[in-house]
């Protein structure tokens, strides 16, 4: 069913930005009651949140459980990087960004080994990368992959990672903070010990959580893994088993808002019609601002619909801080952007909106444009150089 979409009732700027994000005054207002954590009634809402994130998932998802876990999404990757990965495995990691970096790191300071594959700001790991990566160090036992590496906005080729893992052997572990709720991962198609996402995301909930659905065999086996107490999945997943709580405070109110969402996303049409509202405010948002001049940094098939990365023009009456602002006043929070060989910024597409709002925010960017007394967007030369760089590595 296409959602409503109603101007933000606090009048609030619309978030284009990839969570927090803006999200429905039900579930804001869902927020407006307390719940006891030991109390019968949330540990029900608990458990309902949990069976309804295990469905999400689709076919195959019998096999899955669900763990929530406290924190931003970034604990959430940690729990589920020292709680799946053995003491003794090792890791290749995945990254084209900001968050396959942190996952490195992650794993470093844990003490736990790992391999990187490294391929810049924005580059797609390939799958017969990580093929001859895991030939050469049969020591690897998981690869860890983002699905929606926000940083750039490029849709990564999960399901030809999966294939390679899969052939040699391996464990795959992904994030998906970004996507999941809105770009399938179905483990009918995809190999896969668990997947990381959280509450601010495409299930369009509020910050304070996130969750693992994980293999339940697999994570039966994970016990005594993790190198953190809190950040211990296993742990988390059997206190909530034995006696359906949390084990340490849980983000009452966050749940209460994240069972509205996810109301909200059953009644949109599930992950595929929550995809599709998110694909066509990329769509239009990409088509406008291509009219004004301005310049993806990727091709059309790596666009997520999730976050998209344009390029700031050349024209010296431009800096993003004065855009940001102008934006801003008009009602619109953006971005900024990630890379670092040239100056970008980044336009989100996932929330509470549709491509009514969208049309708002390209009026706003020509008019601020106008404002600035920018004449082009059209990007530096360095800028469609290093687009160029892309373009011949994908189509390797
Ligand atoms: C792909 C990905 N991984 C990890 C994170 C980290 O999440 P957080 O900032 O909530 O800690 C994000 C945040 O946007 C993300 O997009």
């Amino acid at each position: 069913m296409p959602v409503t979409i109603e101007p933000t009732r606090m009048g609030e700027p619309w978030l284009l930005t990839p969570g927090p994000l803006s999200t429905s005054y039900a579930v804001k207002a869902a927020m407006l009651t307390d719940y006891g954590s030991w109390d019968a009634g949330f540990r029900a809402m608990t458990a309902d949140m949990r069976a309804q994130l295990v469905a999400m998932l689709g076919q195959g998802s019998e096999d899955y459980t669900c763990v929530p876990m406290q924190g931003s999404g970034s604990y959430c990757v940690e729990a589920m990087l020292g709680t799946f990965l053995p003491r003794d495995g090792k890791a290749l990691v995945l990254a084209n960004g900001a968050y396959g970096q942190r996952a490195a790191r992650q794993l470093a300071q844990m003490g736990r080994a790992f391999t990187l594959i490294d391929k810049g700001d924005y580059l797609p790991p390939r799958g017969a990368e990580v093929a001859a990566q895991l030939a050469a160090d049969p020591a690897i036992t998981h690869v860890v992959a983002v699905h929606c590496e926000t940083s750039s906005g490029i849709l990564n080729p999960l399901t030809e990672i999966a294939k390679a893992t899969e052939a040699a052997g391996r464990r795959l572990l992904i994030d998906s903070m970004s996507a999941f709720g809105a770009v399938p991962v179905l483990p009918s198609e995809i190999a896969f010990d668990a997947v990381v996402s959280s509450a601010n995301k495409c299930i369009e909930g509020v910050p304070g959580f996130g969750f693992v659905l994980a293999r339940r065999d697999v994570l039966e086996a994970t016990k005594g893994n993790a190198h953190s107490l809190s950040l211990d999945i296993h742990a988390q997943w059997a206190e909530m088993e034995r006696s359906g709580q949390w084990r340490f405070t849980p983000p009452t109110h966050a749940v209460a808002a994240f069972l509205q969402a996810l109301r909200e996303h059953a009644d949109e049409g599930g992950v595929d019609a929550r995809g599709a509202r998110y694909a066509a405010n990329r769509n239009r948002l990409v088509g406008g601002m291509r009219q004004q001049g301005f310049e993806t940094l990727l091709a059309d098939e790596w666009l997520s619909p999730i976050i998209t990365t344009f390029f700031c023009p050349a024209d010296p009456a431009f800096t993003f801080p004065d855009f940001y602002d102008r934006m801003k006043a008009r009602g619109f929070i953006l971005y900024p952007g990630k890379l670092t060989v040239v100056d970008s910024f980044r336009i989100g597409t996932i929330g509470r909106f549709d491509t009514t709002v969208i049309d708002q925010v390209l009026t706003a960017a020509r008019q601020c444009l106008r404002d600035m007394g920018v004449t082009s967007a059209a990007p530096p030369a360095a800028a469609l150089a290093e687009r160029a760089k892309f373009l011949q590595e994908v189509s390797r």
